[in-house]
């Protein structure tokens, strides 16, 4: 007899949140090529749309600068029991929003939140600065 999985993939994926600095590549630093507003806040928006009615999409969480500055642009993605990651470097694309949420799914569908490298979109390769422990009272 066969299980659906979908399910149970929809309960470990919605529990993933990702954290999106809107304030990273601020306007002010470059105006044109943001439009007037900062990049972090087009990533976060390109995300949003991307991720609004997706399977296995991440809760999206606005937050302001993540301290990882110099890697802007940077987002956070956590779950309770998982290794979190701290990513950045992303262009504020579409592109970049969609590699970012297939290995967040990938994530959400792991039970440890260990992403196998070959699950990982081209876009996302490069692009991780910290790896961060779960915390002993999540296990
Ligand atoms: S402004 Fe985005 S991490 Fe600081």
């Amino acid at each position: 007899m066969l299980i659906p999985l979908w399910p149970l993939q929809k309960r470990l994926s919605m529990d993933v949140i990702l954290t999106v600095c809107t304030t990273c590549n601020s306007a002010a630093s470059n105006p044109a090529a943001n439009e007037g507003r900062s990049g972090g806040s087009r990533l976060a928006e390109a995300l949003e749309q991307q991720a609004a009615g997706r399977p296995g999409a991440p809760r999206i969480v606005r937050h302001e600068c993540l301290w990882a500055c110099a890697h802007s642009c940077a987002i956070l993605i956590r779950s309770k029991g998982r290794t979190g990651y701290l990513a950045g470097r992303f262009e504020p694309s579409g592109t970049a929003a969609a590699a970012i949420l297939d290995w967040t799914t990938a994530y959400g569908e792991s039970p440890d939140g260990q992403v196998p490298y070959a699950k990982w979109p081209e876009g996302m390769k490069g692009h991780f600065i910290a790896r961060i422990p779960v915390f002993e009272e999540e296990t």
